[in-house]
């Protein structure tokens, strides 16, 4: 798609004019980025206020020889001024209409100074926690990050991209960088075609369905082409098969990533490579360094179509007819709507991993927080712009909700520190209290970016503190602030109640004291699951049956096994897929989170027993249903999940695969009914062992497994003719 005005431009362009559209440069300094635009640069990283940005504009469009506006670009993650919980978190919250209003929210903050493009959301599915990025994510799930992802699509481009408080979205990073080996990141990935559409393609698919302006290629290798040069994956699937018209924009320095990558031989050959493979705009400035001769690698009809997608971007941001903001308008706080809702978002992404009725807190006389979080402002998670909103400490948080309290603060052992010398004290402090807070978890720099981590455990002393704390016979709860699964396995029998609270952002700590003490509930439900041990990973819960499952692990043995020959008997006991050293499964699972209120829910129910297979592929679907009743004295949220067995397939299908979700308030004693839309879409794979990959579904038995958690689901059947 093109406009007059655009066809205009690019016949009128020089070859330097052209380039300088195809590339973003990091943070400049105020003079250089001026000085860069006047040169002809077509977008900039500028964390700005909005008359600084104007002035910016006012280069590009008054000192520049076409007057193109500029594209201002910046990693608005999870939020700008306001900042909302961490991706993952918002990811438990299991509401996407929460997740498209704090895109909204951020969108307009970020608008209001000038800024017209993030660099989010991040639709990378991954499996292994060790990865640092996990936090920046929707988790394991397909479904559930293609819902999200889309949601957040939504929120920042709203209706109009033109509008006041829309920016472009970039869904990234394309694609597979979830799965690097080892869980370090930017590392190899290996995969075959079958994952690749059925897990990482597809929440792509779904945000390029929803619209998202721009994708953002991956540092990772897949099946040894670096994406960055990868044309069967960013032309072929994503700009021929899928029809994408929106900017393909390279990662940070991505390309001059191709040399150490081992696929170019210099920054000519890298930049070639990468524009031929479908890349329309170079992060970081690899094109400024090359001449007119070294760039002729690229030919003139891809140089005209990437630039043809940057113009056009620019054109439904509205940037040619309106290229300045206004600069009384700036949003450069929170306001109290936006604080609101990220209180309220922060709460609502809380997952209660278990409760044995010590929470709600019971209006405490005397309570202890302790542990390095209880003081702390750190909860703003990995992705935040330096003039973020800072956030208040759950001690603070704490005190103004319970004004006629005794609430002492005494963290105990620092977050990474080595010394539990300050424990004794702790237990000291804990008698006569009528209930400890254990505030445990990783630092905001532990995850993100280039922060993977081999051991999953709680950082230094802090198991330690727990457990002493379980020692002294108070009652106790446990906070955990993190931004990825953790390994809790070395104190978690130990702990009465525990509340995951992930980073929460600029109101973490008053929501974290709203769920304690029962003003908010606690229903979010884990976006991944929760390893038993590092080496357990990677582990997910759409895994597939193999042919030998297990149905109980962890049993160390030093008899010799007479193996003979391999019977049912063996099969079943010794030769089957587990550790000899650890219990079976995850420590909590994927979809795992409990509640205050109290629910019972009836059998689920599905509209038709039978439908053909002609009529799904014509739209129809079928309709499973669940009642729920709150049978408890307050209000409280249910999440119903469905889960999809394919029970015999012709590619051995995941066990369990997430296909629908909705979570709702009920008030006490209500009833309500959920139910769930079933069809081609939910019930069907893609193919990939013939030459073009087909989605399909294959007739025969589906078990819908519906339920609150994975673990407690129950089945319902369903059979395609
Ligand atoms: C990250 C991207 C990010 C970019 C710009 C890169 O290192 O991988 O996710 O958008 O930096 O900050």
């Amino acid at each position: 798609m093109t406009t007059d005005r655009v066809q205009d431009l690019i016949a009128r362009m020089t070859p330097e004019e052209k380039w300088g559209q195809l590339q973003i440069i990091f943070r400049p300094h105020r003079a250089d980025a001026e000085d860069l635009v006047r040169r002809g640069l077509g977008s900039v990283f500028w964390p700005r206020s909005a008359a600084q940005t104007n002035a910016l504009q006012r280069v590009a469009v008054e000192q520049t020889r076409l007057g193109i506006p500029v594209l201002v670009g910046l990693d608005v993650i999870h939020g700008q001024r306001t900042i909302g919980p961490v991706p993952l978190a918002q990811a438990a919250s299991f509401d996407p209409e929460l997740v498209r209003a704090l895109a909204a929210s951020a969108a307009a903050e970020a608008r209001s100074g000038g800024v017209t493009w993030t660099f989010s959301p991040m639709l990378d599915v991954s499996r292994d926690p060790r990865w640092g990025r996990v936090v920046e994510g929707f988790g394991e799930d397909v479904h559930l990050t293609a819902v999200m992802g889309t949601a957040m699509v939504r929120g920042y481009q709203g209706e109009d991209l033109a509008g006041a408080g829309a920016i472009a979205a970039t869904a990234k990073h394309f694609v597979a960088y979830g799965q690097p080996e080892g869980g370090r990141d930017y590392n190899t990935v290996d995969l075959s075609p079958h994952r690749l559409r059925n897990v990482h393609l597809e929440p792509f698919w779904a945000a390029v369905a929803a619209g998202a302006a721009s994708i953002m290629a991956a540092f990772n290798t897949v099946s040894g082409v670096p994406m960055h040069a990868h044309r069967g994956l960013l032309t072929g699937v994503l700009k021929e098969e899928w029809d994408f018209d929106g900017i393909v924009v390279g990662d940070a320095d991505g390309v001059r990533n191709l040399l150490p990558h081992g696929v170019a031989e210099d920054l000519a050959d890298a930049v070639g490579l990468a524009f031929g493979a479908g890349l329309d705009v170079e992060m970081g400035g690899a094109p400024w360094d090359l001449d007119d001769a070294a760039r002729a690698r690229v030919d003139t009809a891809r140089l005209d179509d990437a630039v043809t997608r940057v113009l056009m971007l620019k054109e439904r941001l509205g940037l040619f007819d309106r290229p300045y903001v206004d600069e009384a308008a700036e949003i450069t706080a929170p306001t109290p709507a936006s604080r609101a809702l990220a209180r309220r978002a922060a709460a609502r992404s809380a997952v209660l991993l278990k409760n044995d009725g010590t929470l709600p807190l019971h209006a405490p006389r005397r309570v202890l927080l302790t542990g390095p979080f209880a003081d702390s402002t750190d909860h703003l998670g990995a992705w935040t712009q330096s003039f973020g909103a800072a956030a208040g400490t759950i001690a603070d948080a704490m005190r103004d909700r319970l004004p006629h309290a005794d609430v002492r603060v005494m963290s105990g052992v620092d977050v990474l520190d080595d010394d539990a010398e300050g424990i004794p004290a702790v237990l000291a402090a804990a008698r006569g209290c009528d209930v400890v807070v254990v505030c445990v978890g990783e630092p905001s720099s532990l995850s993100g970016e280039a922060a993977s981590r081999s051991d999953l455990r709680l950082p230094g002393r802090q198991a330690d503190l727990i457990r002493a704390v379980a020692g002294c016979g108070i009652p106790f709860v446990v906070v955990l602030e993190n931004g990825r699964p953790l390994v809790v396995a070395d104190w978690i029998d130990d702990a009465p109640a525990v509340l995951e609270a992930w980073h929460g952002g600029t109101e973490a700590a008053r929501a974290i004291v709203d769920v304690l003490v029962g003003d908010a509930e606690p229903a979010g439900r884990l976006p991944m699951s929760f390893p038993r041990s590092a080496g357990q990973v990677p582990i997910h819960y759409a895994h597939e049956n193999t042919g030998r499952p297990a149905t109980t692990g962890g049993t160390l043995t030093t008899d010799v096994v007479d193996i003979g020959v391999q019977g049912p008997a063996n099969v079943a006991e010794k030769f089957t897929s587990k550790y000899l050293d650890l219990e079976l499964g995850p420590q909590f699972a994927f979809g795992h989170g409990g509640g205050y209120a109290t629910f019972a829910r009836s059998a689920p129910a599905v509209s038709e027993g039978c439908v053909r297979l002609e009529e799904l592929e014509a739209g129809r679907s079928v309709t499973v249903t669940i009642d729920v009743t709150n049978t408890s004295e307050r209000s409280g949220d249910d999440v119903i999940q469905v889960y999809v067995e394919d029970v015999v397939a012709s590619i051995a299908p995941p066990v369990r695969r997430l296909v629908a979700f909705d979570r709702r308030t009920l008030a006490p004693g209500e009833t309500t009914t959920f139910g769930m839309d079933i069809g081609f879409e939910q019930l069907g794979f893609w193919r990939t062992d013939a030459a073009a990959a087909a989605f399909v579904v294959e007739p025969g038995l589906f078990r819908l497994h519906v339920g609150s958690t994975l673990t407690t689901a129950v089945p319902v059947e369903l059979r395609v003719e």
